[in-house]
């Protein structure tokens, strides 16, 4: 069994070997990837591949905190990311409750919040009291309501330097480590360069110092939507339609169960 991830020994792979996200919302598939995986993510894309929703933002305490202990109780030998619902961070004081909430309710070892320079107060006091954090910026799933749709971050110079700022940030409130989404690659690889801490990418290039991906995207599991940067290492979808309909056709056909499922 490999060596459970530390906030420590996770900041320590920086600049030596990538870091390994994937995410997982139950406990089934979080022991399966255990084995590979640095740090398993309970992201709110759960309310999207899980609950059918449109997008993450109805995601809820409840939901997080359910898929969190599942998570946990499949891989006990994992750095556990909690993600924190849209709305459950407005204000410092909320922030706090809530992801005090989570510890005491789940094994998560950090929660992660969307936001930069903006969420720097905010990460500040979840640290000094006690919360980790990991950081999220860029391309921020939990405002594309407000953004009209999810734009990639990082195009123009003024970007850059915005993105840039985001990541300081980030780090010198104490988040130990960060997710950064929908960046051109070449800023991502800046971003990356410019802070001390991990920064691992989902849609921002290879230059960083780790990857994540939705289990359920690169499974090939959710149908309605694939974002360019996801690599299906699996058709899951076609996969798991044949497996059922062959089940489907034995039992019509009498085909199963055989003598060797009966008691
Ligand atoms: O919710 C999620 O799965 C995430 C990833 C996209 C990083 O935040």
């Amino acid at each position: 069994m490999n060596k459970k991830m530390t906030i420590n020994s996770i900041q320590k792979c920086k600049g030596v070997r990538p870091l390994v996200m994937i995410t997982a919302y139950d406990a089934l598939f979080a022991k399966l990837f255990e084995s590979s995986a640095d740090m398993i993510l309970v992201g709110d894309s759960l309310n999207m591949s899980f609950a059918g929703r449109k997008d993450t933002l109805s995601a809820t305490m409840e939901q997080m905190i359910y898929h969190t202990k599942s998570v946990c109780n499949g891989a006990k030998n994992s750095f556990v990311i909690c993600d924190m619902p849209f709305g459950t961070y407005t204000n410092k004081e909320d922030a706090l409750k809530n992801s005090m909430r989570i510890f005491q309710e789940t094994d998560a070892d950090c929660v992660k919040i969307e936001g930069g320079q903006d969420r720097a107060t905010t990460i500040k006091y979840l640290v000094d009291n006690g919360i980790a954090v990991c950081g999220h910026i860029g391309l921020l799933p939990q405002s594309v309501r407000s953004e009209g749709g999810y734009k990639v971050k990082g195009k123009t110079e003024e970007e850059k330097i915005e993105l840039i700022k985001d990541a300081k940030a980030v780090e010198a409130a104490g988040a130990f480590c960060m997710v950064i989404e929908g960046v051109k690659a070449q800023v991502a690889k800046e971003v990356a360069l410019s802070v001390s801490i991990p920064v691992i990418g989902i849609g921002a290039g290879v230059d960083v110092d780790g990857q994540v991906l939705v289990f359920s995207d690169m499974l090939g599991l959710f149908e309605e939507f694939t974002p360019k940067f996801v690599k299906k290492y699996l058709d899951g979808a076609s996969l798991v339609r044949e497996a059922v309909e062959n089940y489907s056709t034995e039992v019509k056909n009498k085909k199963f169960p055989k003598v060797e499922h009966t008691y």
